[in-house]
């Protein structure tokens, strides 16, 4: 049967605005998020509700054709793309954004999986509520997307990852049955945690269609500092002295080096002159939501201390909240920064917080012998063990095979070093397409055994976003 009798039958399904065939509309939605890959495929689905995605699955299953889900398309591995054999539907859920209802008793919030990652902390927020996912692309990326990666960002040293934060899903299956499990309990002990086999699993399973997320109380006091580090600073024990002395009102530790700040700042049109000490800086932040606690002179007591170890050269508090800002809008200018410079080849990697000044000596000694002319920008969530360790893309050089180069040759090198410390090739990205291999290198055999057994028993007929993460059980490798 032709794609054009398949088009007719979705047509037959959505309404009008349900069905993008447009050549030049496509294009926006089979290409990645970082520009390294671009697919093919022909047609766009927008169902506007659950029942239409079950409709849309059912009848792809019908006919064999694999479905390619996708919110906001800002994967950084590939995961929402379609392959290039142009015989995958994307099947957006853009359509599907509502906020469907804020319980500030519960705290929770539950929502459709397009919605906007942004649009749902607003929510949480007029209600006096916090959804505690902040990441860099939080305007664009949807939650559908957030809860299929895992995603992490910004807060996880004090509230956890997506996986963390869901409470409820409703999930169709590749078959087209609903999973209606939108929930608000918090104890729920009743057989396998069926939501959980969603996270992470990039759109392999099923495509998420709700979530129901756990809320925190809003921080109404937040302190935040600048911190220079001293050479030789020990990370990880900066870490534990803050924890510790904050009785964990931590909610963000992160790393950059000074390479990673020069970006950000050239990128800004108004940059603060924040600088770095020899060993990089660190952004700290404590949030409460109660109005008695007095932050800011407990940040300068813990300061106090850290400078007195000598870990510290200098620490800037934020006095006002165009200060604090400025702080925020310097560390989440330096993907813009490196983007704007020529691009980066991004190693998403963690190691346990026992291990990062390890990685760091281990990773720049293998930088400098594969090629001393290398420029790094490594940043991240220190908090959590998280570097952004990016290899920035020299000026004047083919972006697309350097990054095919490196990532044949270098980036092993450097993940090999991650996983020999207890580490890991994607920290908060993914695995994808563009992963794929690292997780056959670096998996556990037997965990990727049972992953293969949950994609086969989940899809069968490997109809959900084949090509990505992992192969069902009656493949052969490298297929
Ligand atoms: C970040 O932490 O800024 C992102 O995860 C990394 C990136 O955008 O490259
Ligand atoms: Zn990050």
């Amino acid at each position: 049967m032709s794609q054009s009798v398949h088009v007719r039958a979705f047509r037959d399904l959505l309404d009008s605005g349900g069905v993008v065939e447009n050549p030049e509309r496509i294009a926006a939605y089979t290409t990645d998020q970082r520009q390294l890959f671009t697919g093919s495929t022909f047609a766009v689905l927008k169902p506007a509700t659950t029942q239409q995605v079950a409709d849309v699955v059912r009848l792809a299953a019908h006919y064999g054709i694999g479905i390619v889900p996708q919110g906001g398309n800002t994967s950084y591995c590939g995961s929402a793309t379609p392959d290039a054999s142009g015989t995958q539907i994307v099947v957006s859920l853009e359509r599907m954004d509502r906020i469907r209802e804020v319980d500030p008793v519960s705290m929770s919030i539950s929502v459709d999986a397009g919605a906007i990652l942004k649009n749902i902390q607003d929510a949480a927020a007029a209600a006096g509520l916090l959804l505690p996912l902040s990441l860099g692309a939080e305007g664009s990326c949807r939650i559908g997307g957030n809860i299929g990666t895992n995603a992490g960002g910004l807060s996880v040293v004090r509230y956890g990852m997506t996986r963390d934060l869901l409470l409820g899903i409703e999930t169709v299956l590749a078959d087209g049955t609903v999973v209606s499990d939108m929930r608000k309990l918090r104890k729920n002990n009743t057989g396998y945690d069926v939501k959980q086999c969603f996270v992470g699993s990039e759109g392999t399973l099923g495509i998420v269609t709700g979530a129901v997320l756990r809320l925190a109380p809003l921080p109404t006091r937040r302190a935040t500092a600048w911190l220079k580090l001293a050479s030789g600073a020990p990370l990880a024990e900066l870490l534990a002295l803050v924890r510790r002395e904050s009785a964990d009102l931590l909610t963000a530790f992160e790393f950059m080096a000074a390479r990673s700040i020069a970006l950000a700042t050239d990128a800004m049109t108004d940059p603060p002159s924040l600088g770095a000490g020899p060993a990089g800086a660190v952004l700290v932040e404590f949030a409460s939501s109660s109005r008695h606690l007095d932050l800011d002179e407990l940040m300068e007591a813990v300061l106090a201390e850290a400078i007195e170890a000598g870990w510290l050269d200098d620490a800037l508090l934020a006095q006002s909240g165009s200060q604090r800002t400025a702080m925020w809008r310097l560390r989440e200018t330096i993907p813009e920064g490196e983007k704007r410079r020529s691009g980066s080849v991004k190693h998403d990697i963690s190691v346990p917080l026992s291990s990062i000044r390890r990685f760091l000596d281990l990773a720049g000694a293998q930088v400098r012998s594969y090629d001393a002319n290398l420029e790094l920008s490594v940043y991240g969530h220190v908090g959590d063990g998280n570097l952004h360790y990016n290899v920035l893309v020299p000026p004047n050089v083919d972006r697309l095979e350097f990054t095919k180069r490196i990532e044949g040759s270098l980036s092993l090198q450097l993940y090999d070093t991650a996983a020999a410390l207890g580490g890991t090739f994607s920290a908060e990205h993914g695995v994808g397409r563009f992963k794929k291999h690292l997780l056959e290198r670096y998996g556990d055999p037997g965990r990727i055994a049972a992953m293969r057994r949950i994609k086969t028993a989940f899809d069968p007929a490997d109809i959900m976003n084949s090509g990505a993460v992992v192969r069902p059980l009656d493949e052969t490798p490298g297929s």
